[in-house]
């Protein structure tokens, strides 16, 4: 990677391009809650909303779903997809998630992770909205977004808080509280399930450690030390991090179709 593109480069794919899997607030442990709360089977038609590269989506495939749509907006990273996705009702779109190409009632379960927060607010619910719109009655949504606490944290520390966030991981991220994500899936129909909340410490060593292993975690290491423009930029984000790390948590909701 040149210092332009590193320089440039949205958090996620810079991190991504380390070598780090995990790209969740939550980290693992809280994508395993999500799958084990979404109760996955094989007589379940799901999508993703987001699948980036691919994590979740390998996790879930292993419960053997009767189908499996990605819906994921970066053609480099469908394309990648598309080469570890594969077989019969498994497949991979570029698209928006706020405009699938299906028909109404496809699903039973849908899910996204770390796509939400980086939308406006209006974009969120037009997401949410499609994925009602998709889903079977009885059918789940699952989350798996950053968030903001307590809930009554100020406007002020809030717009500090975005604004930090937007220039160390280079995208409009818009975190919420609990209250506001339950009000947003609520509004659109939702009826929330089960919620659950981790820390936000995506960047620390034993987080590292838990989401990529011992193995994973030294190549990481190893790639950040070689490149210093991407150790500076990955430094950055950590150390917003942890300045807000009273105030930012990662959050888990899964919610039905009633
Ligand atoms: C932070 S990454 C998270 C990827 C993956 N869900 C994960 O947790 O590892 C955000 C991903 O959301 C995708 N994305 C953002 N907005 C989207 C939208 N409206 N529809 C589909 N994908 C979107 C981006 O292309 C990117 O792959």
């Amino acid at each position: 990677m040149n210092n332009k593109i590193i320089d440039a480069a949205q958090g996620h794919w810079l991190l991504a391009k380390m070598g780090k899997k995990v790209l969740r607030p939550g980290g693992k442990a809280l994508t395993l809650k999500l799958i084990k709360a979404l109760s996955i089977t094989p007589a379940d038609s799901v999508i993703e909303f987001a699948p980036g590269i691919g994590f979740t989506a390998q996790k879930v495939l292993a419960n053997n779903p009767q189908s499996y749509l990605g819906v994921e907006l970066n053609e480099a990273a469908a394309k990648d997809l598309r080469k570890i996705i594969k077989g019969n009702f498994r497949d991979i779109i570029v698209g928006n998630a706020a405009a699938v190409p299906l028909e109404d009632r496809v699903a039973d379960k849908i899910y996204g992770e770390a796509m939400l927060t980086m939308q406006a607010d209006h974009r969120k619910a037009a997401i949410i909205k499609e994925a009602y719109r998709l889903l079977r009655k009885g059918g789940l949504y699952g989350i798996h977004e950053l968030g903001l606490t307590p809930d009554g944290i100020s406007d002020k520390l809030k717009a500090e808080i975005q604004h930090e966030l937007a220039l160390s991981i280079k995208v409009n991220a818009r975190p919420l509280t609990q209250s506001e994500w339950i009000c947003l899936l609520e509004k659109e129909g939702f009826r929330v399930k089960e919620i659950h909340t981790n820390p936000m410490i995506l960047l620390e060593t034993r987080r590292i450690l838990d989401d990529e292993g011992l193995f994973r975690s030294l190549k990481i290491g190893y790639n950040i030390l070689r490149q210093p423009r991407a150790r500076r930029r990955i430094n950055q984000m950590r150390s917003v991090f942890n300045k807000y790390k009273n105030h930012m948590n990662a959050i888990v909701i899964v919610a039905e179709k009633v």
